[in-house]
């Protein structure tokens, strides 16, 4: 079938269908996509884009990946899906298997859900019902750093930033928790304890009615993109214990080696009493996320009074997304991905490098795969998205941030190509 998108169904688009965070009556163009391979995004009108994004986080291997085709394939003749309740199957007792493995070692639980953000509300309702099965059930807040992003339903809005995440439109509805100052020193800064105290004192308040610390690891994503120390993370995994209180990783955009280790949080060599995983837990073929959990953790919400953990969506492990994410998983651990994702910082850092020297350009880090370079001025989204694709790259700036973090096949002529356009565009001077 010849793959065109004609002008009826961008109309159709334009008036019917929201995308991610746009206006329905004034929103931001979209590019109609055809196909994609590789790192290769192919527009309908036939235009290639070399894909920065790994769609948010996602998309490790590139596209349309013989591995992953495969395993769904092979999954659809089995059975594309069937209910979890009363029924379990290989899918989800490999890919469990795999993820107890590969993830920190007192992880021995795991919980199936759709997507980052149940996996964070399931996180939330596990340290809960944990406090709750040990008789404290007083312990029902949460503490977080600001300048953090969890997802978009409503108990995982309400430990993102504030301001970023419009507390004061949903102010009724969001519950109140705690908000340290965020994190504000570098991943290379020297450690000085007055980077925790802020942290360490509304612990110190409030540790009787808080159930976890809930923090992105070593990389704040969609709330700045900022990279911080380690030893904040040690410090906080010290603090959790000495106050009796749970510490959750988030783990859905770091995980799976984007940061240069498999999860974000052996940079600090710590592990948390619950992690999320999700993004690029399929290779970004389809959503599926996971969070998993401890012994001791499971042990208390057993010991409650109700005894089972309260949560269980209709698609849990959906089996065709566990197939595909046990293949995604496999394909990453029998790759070099530890070279390629160090090979892919080495590039990024020399070439993003011009743009520290531009005069609208506020700082300019990478850590892993991940290159960013943080404007003074926010972005004009539609001018600058334009720009890019002109230039054939696939990137999606937001606020001051110009960013990338492309699969981690890309070859180097590629990626050449993305921190080339972005210096020149950066470098443009005018307002993009
Ligand atoms: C750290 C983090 N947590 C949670 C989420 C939410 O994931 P999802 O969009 O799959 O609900 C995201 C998504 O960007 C994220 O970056």
């Amino acid at each position: 079938m010849k793959n065109t998108f004609d002008k009826n169904m961008l109309d159709f688009d334009r008036e019917h269908i929201w995308h991610p965070y746009t206006s329905m009556k004034d929103p931001l163009p979209v590019f109609p996509v055809a196909s994609a391979s590789g790192v290769r995004i192919r527009l309908a009108d036939g235009q290639e884009l070399i894909d920065g994004m790994s769609s948010w986080w996602a998309a490790i291997h590139g596209y349309n990946v013989p591995e992953l085709n495969s395993a769904a394939r092979e999954q659809i003749k089995a059975m594309p899906h069937v209910m979890f309740g009363g029924l379990t199957h290989k899918p989800a007792v490999a890919l469990a298997e795999v993820l107890i493995a590969i993830t920190p070692e007192p992880l021995t639980k795991v919980f199936f859900c759709d997507s980052g953000s149940v996996a964070v509300e399931v996180a939330i309702k596990m340290a809960i019902q944990y406090w709750a099965g040990l008789g404290r059930g007083n312990k029902q807040k949460l503490l977080t750093v600001r300048s953090g992003y969890h997802g978009d339903t409503l108990g995982a809005m309400a430990v993102c930033d504030p301001v970023t995440g419009m507390h004061g439109i949903f102010n009724d509805i969001l519950v109140k928790h705690y908000f340290a100052e965020m994190p504000m020193c570098g991943y290379h800064d020297e450690w000085d304890e007055i980077y925790i105290k802020n942290l360490k004192e509304i612990l110190k308040v409030n540790h009787e009615s808080i159930a976890a610390i809930i923090l992105e690891p070593v990389v704040q994503g969609a709330g700045g993109m900022r990279f911080y120390s380690p030893t904040y993370l040690k410090r906080v995994r010290g603090l959790c214990d000495e106050f009796n209180v749970l510490l959750i990783l988030d783990e859905i955009a770091t995980g799976f080696g984007r940061t240069g280790t498999m999860f974000a949080c052996e940079h600090a060599g710590i592990s948390p009493d619950i992690m999320c995983v999700g993004k690029a837990l399929t290779g970004g073929y389809m959503s599926l996320a996971a969070t998993l959990t401890t012994d001791k953790v499971s042990d208390g919400i057993s010991s409650g009074a109700v005894g089972s953990f309260m949560h269980g969506p209709t698609f849990m492990a959906n089996p065709l997304a566990c197939s595909v994410a046990l293949a995604s998983i496999r394909l990453l651990l029998s790759s070099p991905w530890k070279e390629r994702v160090s090979a892919i910082e080495a590039q990024m850092k020399d070439e993003l490098s011009p743009c520290a020297g531009l005069a609208g350009v506020q700082d300019v880090r990478v850590l892993g795969a991940i290159g960013v370079v943080e404007l003074k001025q926010p972005v004009d989204m539609k001018v600058i998205q334009e720009t890019f694709v002109k230039k054939g790259i696939w990137l999606r700036p937001f606020g001051r941030l110009v960013y990338t973090m492309p699969p981690y096949v890309i070859e180097k002529g590629d990626l050449s190509k993305i921190t080339k356009a972005m210096v020149e565009v950066v470098g443009e001077g005018r307002r993009v």
